[in-house]
């Protein structure tokens, strides 16, 4: 479909950009949309002529979900896990290498097919963005093949060979961060934006991390990290020294943590002022599905620290594609009120990934929405489990 489509007759509008605070509310508005981007944004009353218009009946519009932390390339599931844990068993991380048995065995058609099932389960609710990490296959040849599969349905891949050193390595992990750096990284960069490393007791530490973080870099990888996920860790620290667009988890974190991700602030010319560099994405469906203590997001905000929330979606600590679903945890659980979660899970989650052409409803921006079943943003938190999103446009498209 080409020509012009005015997005008409908003009763309210998140812009994340210009308007009233927070979430740059414009009521009674209208979104022109032009070749994918947003074209122009201002009352409906004065909305300019298109070639198509949707009429959303007063409906709230909102921009896409970035969903920036998923992990979508696997195979098999972990169910039996999940009911162990709701039984008590803890979460250790060590279900990952059951995936990864799975994941090596697997055809590229079936992770294909498994990927493009989440991604549009995601997309379906809200998801115009999404991240999406190898790490299930630990191999050269299953890691650049997990990112070339990711990577025909997103741009923003990230390499995460540094997951779990594999069974075969176990006795060697010294060898396997050899191979990550080495034929590993090579085989994957060309197919990944971004690399990550899981930096945590158990999997690599602060040693390892920093050396696999520190090769991705030197091969024009941004850096994001897995940190203080199940303990208190150098990993979020680690990510602030290393200039990291992102850490993720920050479930465990000391003074010490806040105040690393608190001086890594910017100033900058955008609408909301000053900000950190390094933003902390909180993950609450993976504290859900560990049943473990959620983060405290409040403590982040008070510090200044830019806040994202994403999915982890994977199938072991958190199986769902649902943004919606990590804004209500966040609001319910981890003291963020209904708009900084928005906000966190829409313009956060593209400060972590660095982007400034998503997240926002402003001339420019890539013309990625989604239309509620509701009148406001507040309803997301409101009306937990409720499927509200009603339509979604992406890159000006309707689907
Ligand atoms: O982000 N923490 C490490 N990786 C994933 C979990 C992976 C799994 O359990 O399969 C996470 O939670
Ligand atoms: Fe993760």
């Amino acid at each position: 479909m080409s020509g012009s489509l005015l997005v008409d007759n908003i009763g309210e509008l998140v812009t994340n950009g210009p308007g009233t605070r927070p979430l740059g509310i414009r009521r009674d508005a209208a979104v022109l949309v032009e070749e994918g981007r947003v074209a122009w944004v201002g009352p409906s009353a004065t909305a300019p002529a298109a070639d198509r218009r949707l009429d959303v009946g007063g409906a709230a519009v909102l921009p896409g979900f970035v969903d920036s932390h998923a992990h979508l390339v696997f195979a098999g599931d972990r169910a039996a896990e999940f009911a162990a844990r709701m039984a008590g068993e803890p979460y250790t991380g060590g279900g990952i290498r059951t995936t990864v048995g799975a994941t090596r065995a697997a055809t590229d058609d079936e992770l294909r097919a498994t990927v493009r099932r989440l991604r549009g389960e995601a997309l379906r609710q809200g998801t115009t963005t999404m991240e999406i990490k190898s790490g299930y296959g630990l191999t050269v040849a299953d890691e650049a093949r997990s990112l070339r599969i990711a990577a025909e349905v997103t741009e923003d891949t990230t390499f995460l060979g540094a997951h779990v050193v594999p069974a075969e390595y176990a006795d060697r992990p010294d060898d396997y961060v050899g191979l990550v750096c080495g034929p590993m990284l090579a085989a994957a960069a060309p197919h990944a934006k971004w690399i990550d490393v899981f930096c945590e007791r158990g999997a690599f530490d602060v040693d390892h991390s920093r050396a696999i973080l520190a090769c991705g870099q030197a091969v024009g990888l941004g850096v994001r990290v897995h940190a203080n996920q199940l303990g208190p860790g150098p990993g979020v620290q680690l990510g602030v020294e290393l200039g990291a667009a992102s850490v993720d988890h920050c479930t465990y974190l000391s003074d010490a943590d806040v105040d690393a991700l608190a001086s890594s602030l910017v100033d900058c010319m955008c609408h909301e002022g000053p900000h950190s560099t390094t933003v902390a994405t909180l993950l609450p469906g993976a504290e859900f599905s560990t049943r473990s203590p959620y983060p405290d997001a409040r403590r982040l905000l008070d510090a200044g620290v830019t806040v994202a929330l994403a999915t982890d979606c994977n199938p072991g600590s958190s199986y769902t594609s649902s943004m919606a679903f990590c804004v209500a945890l966040a609001v319910r659980e981890m003291r963020m009120t209904p708009a900084e979660a928005v906000w966190a899970a829409t313009a956060g989650g593209a400060r972590a990934l660095r982007r400034d052409d998503i997240g926002v409803l402003v001339p420019g921006a890539r013309a990625d929405l989604m239309i509620l079943d509701a009148p406001s943003y507040l309803h997301l938190a409101y009306r937990p489990g409720v499927p509200l999103i009603r339509q979604v446009i992406r890159n000006g498209v309707p689907l």
